[in-house]
């Protein structure tokens, strides 16, 4: 059997259009603009061409948006006051620090000193807190995105068996909490979640009706590791190349060609996961303007 690709463009483009109404009605009614601060520290590739992309979706949200570029060598100083003036900022509703930093600033730190109340990416212990007990909040972009998906596919997630490959704090950990939620359409499933300790990967993959795979390493998951009609989620970017024209070759942790003959329903690299991410950003900060402004908001 062939497997139906589930496009996140597509599904992003929809989502896109019923946050661009929303914008221009906050606007009209009530005078309010989300506004974004995207920060990037240093000039990983990968980074840029991410950063780049959640602001030009901004832009055409007509959110205000900012970018800040700070040097690779910056301190951690220097980027707390840069979060501290942004949480202090009236305009701006969200606040995004691009993960990974350089090794001599402390993540965490600088997560942790980002207004809960601003932090779209759903990162600060607040958030991921209100999440695992169920509580409205911010919900990371990836997993809120792979929900949406699975929910627009009609998939059947209660009482389904997911394994998520992968336990990273923006991907894997959050994703399996949130499905394991006593919560329908896409809650309720028994999930199980590999890493690199976990003795025989594929022993788990095979049992998955809902396979989602972050483990950020090109074609991992190959076809005899599926289950015959599996649904499988590739959160996976592998830069594996450049083309002649220097733009990026990207290749999924799925073996996307031999996996789609096996499973009912597979996502692309790219194409897929990748554009709900920055979708499901600008909903966390167009429910944060909402929230800010004493709106009835999804995230309050
Ligand atoms: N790096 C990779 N994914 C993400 C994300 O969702 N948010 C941030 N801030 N950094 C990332």
């Amino acid at each position: 059997m062939a497997a139906k690709i589930l496009s996140g463009k597509e599904i992003a483009q929809e989502i896109r259009s019923q946050i661009k109404a929303e914008v221009d009605e906050l606007k009209n009614k009530h005078g309010i603009i989300p506004g974004l601060v995207t920060i990037l520290v240093g000039e990983n590739p990968a980074s840029v061409s991410y950063v780049k992309a959640k602001q030009k979706t901004a832009h055409e949200l007509g959110f205000y948006s900012i970018q800040e570029n700070l040097p690779e060598d910056v301190s951690e100083d220097e980027l707390l006051k840069l979060i501290d003036k942004y949480n202090k900022d009236p305009k701006i509703h969200g606040i995004l620090v691009q993960l990974p930093l350089p090794k001599h600033i402390n993540e965490n730190k600088i997560l942790y000193a980002i207004d809960p109340r601003k932090d779209v990416d759903g990162f600060h212990p607040v958030n991921v807190g209100k999440m695992v007990i169920g509580e409205p909040g911010f919900i990371p972009c990836t997993p809120y995105g792979i929900l949406v998906m699975l929910s627009k596919a009609g998939c059947q997630v209660e009482g389904a068996e997911v394994v998520v490959v992968g336990r990273s704090n923006i991907v894997g950990k959050p994703v399996a909490i949130l499905l394991m939620q006593k919560r329908k359409p896409v809650g309720n499933a028994t999930v199980t979640v590999c890493h690199t300790a976990t003795k025989d990967v594929a022993f788990h993959t095979r049992r998955a009706d809902i396979l989602i795979v972050a483990a950020g390493r090109p074609k991992v998951i190959t076809a005899d590791m599926v289950k015959e009609g599996a649904v499988v989620i590739d959160v996976g970017v592998n830069r594996i190349g450049t083309t002649p024209e220097g733009k990026a070759i990207l290749c999924g942790d799925v073996d996307f060609e031999n996996v789609k003959e096996k499973a009912s329903v597979i996502t692309p690299v790219p194409g897929g996961v990748g554009p709900m991410t920055i979708t499901m950003l600008m909903k966390n900060t167009l429910e944060s303007a909402k929230a800010w402004h004493g709106l009835p908001s999804e995230v309050a």
